[in-house]
């Protein structure tokens, strides 16, 4: 019993002369270690008379509790004066983050809507998680159509609308017109719908999210030359006074006559090659940005429209193609904008 005692006076003693973490770590093992103090003590429990053992144990039993809460509370004493010690040094020089910038294609969409908003387009966005009716029945598409190909998408595992069908991730910004129509209810409709998008392509000029923008203009009169020469404008605004545009014949469901439009390729310069080989991203020189054409008569009716009285164009682009196709930036794969590479964005 003696030497528990002295035991106990040792390790007040040890414990009251150190400092640091590292100390109180030594004499933990001292202590309490396999080979240490406390277990040295107990191994001697054997050569003790058997009327001593019990009250022996006893004691070296509450002296180990008590060495351990007395290492607890000291560790919590040193580490709270660490803190301190740490957080009165005002001298240190601050830590610097790095600086965030916002993603090229934010600022993109940002660019897109303020050239629209100068000829008096509205910016709205509509749902990115779409019935099937406003991206495809509304678009002159019925369910089995041939030209839902291009389109189908990701469908949701949740129950049908018997109106409006399945629920889906918008696969265009198309679906935004029928919506548009029923909000305004009236023309004069100008809107540029800017969402994000979903189809299952994945290639140097395909992402399976990405951007587009959709404009759409309904009013007394409007005719095709509207159309080109809001295209030509945007077209000017964004890319510079050299690049060309051109309407290329084309065919979609909602709108009559269609077109294709493509820009002269901005990383082989109009030219379809790069250092002798086929140019990756356009192949021709020329790279498609969208669609567009004049509202179908179908589209204005389903959306409450008079067509006999009221005409529209209406076009969608891809935001990412489009900011690819910057006077100077020569990006030759969508891919890059969405890898997360830091030293690809901070440029921006
Ligand atoms: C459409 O989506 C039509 N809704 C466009 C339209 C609107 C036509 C209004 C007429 C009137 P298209 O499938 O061609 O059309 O896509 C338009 C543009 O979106 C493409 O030219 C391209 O710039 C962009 N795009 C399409 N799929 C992807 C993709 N997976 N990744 C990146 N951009 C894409």
């Amino acid at each position: 019993m003696d030497e528990i005692r002295q035991t106990s006076r040792q390790f007040q003693k040890d414990l009251s002369n150190l400092q640091t973490l590292d100390q109180l770590e030594q004499l933990k093992i001292k202590y309490l270690g396999r080979n240490g103090v406390i277990n040295a003590h107990l191994m001697r429990l054997k050569d003790l008379p058997d009327q001593d053992k019990k009250k022996t144990g006893e004691a070296i039993n509450r002296l180990k509790a008590e060495l351990e809460t007395e290492i607890v509370k000291k560790t919590h004493q040193l580490a709270k004066s660490d803190e301190e010690k740490e957080s009165v040094d005002v001298t240190l020089p601050g830590k610097a983050y790095p600086k965030g910038s916002l993603h090229p294609i934010t600022l993109a969409i940002e660019e897109i809507s303020r050239i629209f908003a100068k000829i008096g387009f509205v910016r709205v966005s509509y749902p990115e998680i779409e019935w099937e009716y406003y991206s495809f029945e509304s678009l002159n598409m019925p369910a089995g159509h041939a030209a839902r190909d291009d389109f189908e998408t990701f469908f949701i595992d949740t129950p049908a609308d018997p109106k409006l069908g399945r629920m889906l991730l918008t696969p265009h910004t198309s679906s935004g017109q029928n919506r548009e129509m029923k909000r305004l209810k009236q023309p004069p409709i100008r809107m540029i719908n800017l969402a994000k998008c979903y189809r299952p392509n994945l290639d140097a000029t395909h992402t399976p999210m990405f951007h587009q923008f959709e404009g759409l203009c309904v009013d007394e009169g409007i005719n095709i030359t509207h159309l080109k020469g809001t295209l030509d404008y945007f077209a000017k605004e964004f890319f510079g006074p050299k690049r060309e545009i051109r309407l290329r014949p084309f065919h979609f469901q909602f709108t009559e006559p269609s077109f294709e439009v493509d820009i002269s390729c901005g990383v082989c310069l109009g030219t379809g090659k790069v250092r002798g080989k086929k140019c990756k991203v356009c192949k021709s020189g020329w790279l498609e940005l969208g669609g567009a054409g004049m509202v179908h008569p179908y589209v204005l009716k389903q959306g409450g429209i008079d067509p006999e009285k009221y005409t529209g164009f209406a076009f969608g682009w891809g935001v990412e193609r489009t900011f690819m196709m910057k006077e100077g930036l020569k990006l030759d794969d969508i891919r890059i904008l969405y890898n997360g590479d830091i030293r690809f964005l901070e440029q921006f």
